[in-house]
Order: structure tokens, then sequence, then C-alpha cells
């Protein structure tokens, strides 16, 4: 076997990697098109006296509704926002425990924080979304909601999380920020829980720069998120308003964005059927290397294919594997790297483990009078364990067959060598 790279030898490939987003790499003539005529029209704002429904942003909800086959849509102005009206919409409020994975963007965790209720990490399993054993673990009887994060990809074990929830009569929401367009058997992410949240920024898999969507099937659910995403939206809207009244935010998406991103969810399932298949191709060949791990979701109906996690046999091989994967030619990183900083992992959240809220206090945590949620390094030992010896190689719509036999001669020398 040649040399590795990093020690003096010749790397296994010296293009350069193709490191794109998906979406935004097919914004073209029909988005630029759409956000023209937005201009021309001059409606940069949904709510005008005339044509009240005949805005970009209607039109993308009846996008996502006919799409995911929910009865109601709610555009907003991002996916953390998306997730704030969820949660205000199944009820989460002070004194509440909201069970959130311990891998996931920051703004999950947040999202519970701002609504005043408290975040309970629970374990991620080898699949990298929420451990299903250890959300029943942390359910009590002050458990209101949980949100199941399809991370990376990989849709969260929605039969598992639904079973224990009706159980316990917990409000379901789906965070599907990094998996538009993923299943879980046959049913589309977003449409499983009570609510579903998408983000339109543009690491995801289609974008708008920023932007988000909420889908539910529940009347009610849906005229609470309208409500909160713009206080006195109802009396454009709504025909009539069914809810009591309650104070609300403004996080309505502007015309320009939701032009931008019509159209888009007719593209993915072409980007997705590329992903998909180029990683189940990749996954089917790396089985063989038996000196690395592969969850038996990976390469499933479960994975959209958008990255390649594979495990190593501890922290230290998953930081050398990174280095010497990248000198290879191929970009790799360890998912939990201590020194990084990444705010995908908990013990990143400064203001959780500190309980700390904007104005130097505690809330809500304060207000969950006899709470017992403590938060530590320790708090999920599985999943730091899980991503530090985690080694990640970011794929897109763009990479082709040899880009994928670089990939599989790239592991299978650092194998070879180091592992
Ligand atoms: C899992 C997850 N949840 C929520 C968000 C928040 O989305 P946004 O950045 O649109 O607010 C993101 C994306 O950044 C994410 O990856």
């Amino acid at each position: 076997m040649e040399k590795l790279a990093i020690h003096g030898g010749t790397p296994v490939r010296t293009k350069p990697w193709v490191s794109k987003y998906m979406g935004s790499e097919e914004l073209g003539a029909e988005e630029k098109a759409r956000v023209l005529n937005v201009l021309e029209k001059k409606r940069i704002f949904r709510y005008l006296p005339d044509g009240l429904e005949t805005s970009e942003a209607s039109a993308l909800e009846e996008e996502y509704k006919s799409f995911l086959g929910t009865k109601y849509a709610l555009a907003v102005n991002s996916g953390t926002s998306a997730l704030i009206c969820a949660l205000v919409a199944a009820g989460v409020g002070p004194g509440h425990e909201v069970i959130i994975p311990a891998y996931t963007w920051v703004a999950t965790a947040a999202a519970v924080a701002i609504v005043g209720a408290v975040p309970v990490l629970a374990e991620v399993d080898s699949s990298l979304t929420l451990d299903p054993q250890d959300f029943a673990a942390k359910i009590t009887p002050r458990t209101k909601a949980v949100i199941a994060v399809h991370m990376r990809g990989i849709s969260a074990a929605m039969d598992e999380i639904l079973a224990a929830a009706r159980q316990h009569n917990i409000m379901v929401i789906e965070d599907v920020a990094q998996a538009n367009g993923g299943t879980y058997q046959g049913r589309l992410l977003g449409s499983l829980g009570h609510v579903g949240c998408f983000s339109l920024q543009q690491s995801k898999v289609i974008a708008a720069g920023e932007g988000g969507m909420l889908v539910t099937d529940s009347e009610e659910l849906w005229q609470r998120a309208v409500l909160y995403h713009d206080g006195a939206g109802y009396q454009f809207r709504f025909v009539e308003r069914k809810i009591p009244a309650f104070p609300g935010q403004n996080y309505r998406l502007t015309e320009l964005q939701a032009a931008l991103s019509l159209g888009q969810l007719e593209k993915m399932p072409a980007i997705l059927r590329v992903t998909r298949a180029n990683k189940r191709k990749l996954v089917e060949r790396l089985r063989r290397q038996p000196k690395i791990e592969l969850s038996p979701v990976f390469g499933s109906e479960r994975d959209l294919g958008v990255s390649l996690i594979f495990y190593v046999e501890n922290e230290a091989k998953a930081r050398q594997t990174a280095q010497a994967l990248t000198a290879e030619g191929i970009p790799a990183f360890q998912v939990y790297d201590n020194q990084a900083n990444d705010q995908h992992i908990y013990i990143n959240w400064e203001f959780l483990l500190n309980k700390r809220d904007p104005w130097g206090g505690h809330f809500p945590w304060s207000l969950a009078e006899g709470s017992t949620v403590e938060y530590s390094a320790d708090t999920c030992p599985q999943t730091l364990e899980l991503l530090g010896r985690a080694v990640q190689v970011h794929l897109n719509h763009l990479v082709t067959d040899e880009d994928l036999q670089d990939i599989e001669a790239a592991v299978n020398k650092v194998a070879y060598h180091l592992l």
C-alpha cells in the first residue's frame, strides 16, 4: 500500500473536492424570473388589501401542503422561528419539559428555552438521531413535547418515538431542517408528528438564504402558530379566528424569499435521487472495510445521503483518520472535536450548561419549581463517545462515481495504515 499523504506519500486525489451546497447550486433562470416578477409587481409584503391569498408566501404554503399531504402550512422567516411557533402551537411553556437530542443545531435547544420550557437532553444512538430508549427514560410528568430531529439527513426512529409519545400524551415536533425530502417508511418527514418544521437556510437541501416552514394537520395548532408568527396577522388572514388572542411576534416570510423558494420542492426529488443512490453505493462498498463501523440505518431509506459518517475505534483514531483523509484529498472531520466548539453538540451550548437567560438570570429554569434537570459535560456520555469517534465527509448531488471511488480508496488506505 502506498505511503499516506500525511506522511509524505502521493495523495489518492489531487482534484479539488466539490464542496457545494445543494439547493442553492440549482438556483437559475426560473428563480431569477420569480424574484424579478415580485419586483415588477411591487408587492414585497404578503398581506396587501387586494388578493390576500395570492401572495408568493401563500403559494409556497400550498406547495408544501400538497408535497407533504398536510392540511396546513405556515411560511416563516427561519427554521428557528418555525420551531418556536411549533412549540407555542403545541402549548409548550413555563413549567414544561421538552426532550431534545443532545446532537442537533443549538437552535433546537434555544427554541425550547425561549418559549419558557426546560430542555431535557437525551442521547443519540449510532443513527445520529434520538435514542428511543433514552427518550422514553427521560419522560417525566412535566414532559409536554419531544423534538425529533432528523439529523444529517437521517430520519429519527419515528415508530418508537411516536409510540412512546402517544402512551404519555406528549406532543411530537419534527425538526426537518437537515432532512427536507426525507422519508420514514414511505411517509414524508414533517408529516408524521403533530407539527413539522423546515429551514430554508443556505446549507439545507433546498434553500432561500433564510426562511422556514411549519406544517400540521391540526387547524387549532396552525391557528396558534399563525397568531404567534404575526400578532395581528389574523386580521388579514383568518376567515374566522377560533382561538383566544395572545401576543405574537413578527416571523413573517418576505415575498422575495418566498418567490425564490417556489418551485424548489419540484427540483428536490432529482437532487435526492442522486444523493441517495450515491450513498447506497458508497455504504455498500465501505461495509467491506472491517476497520470502520456504519450504522445499519446508513444507506437505507432513512438516509438522504447528504453526508458520509463512519465510526472508528476511538477519539484519537477519529482525529488521525480525519486528518489523513483530508491529506488524501477528501476533506473530512471528526464529528465531535473537543477543540472545535461546534454548536451541534450539547457540550458547546454554553447558555444551557449555565442555565443562563439574556438578562443575567436563570429563566426558564428558575420557574420550573422542583425541576431536577441538570446539565454537565457528562449528561449524555453515549452521544459524546459516539460523536468523538465519528468521522464525517460532506456529500452533495454533484458527487460523481469517480469521487465515490476516491473516498473508498482513501478510506481503505487510511484504514490500512492507521486503524
Ligand atoms: C437541526 C436544525 N434545527 C434548526 C435549525 C435552524 O434553522 P435556521 O437556521 O433556518 O433558523 C437548523 C439550521 O440551521 C438545524 O440544522
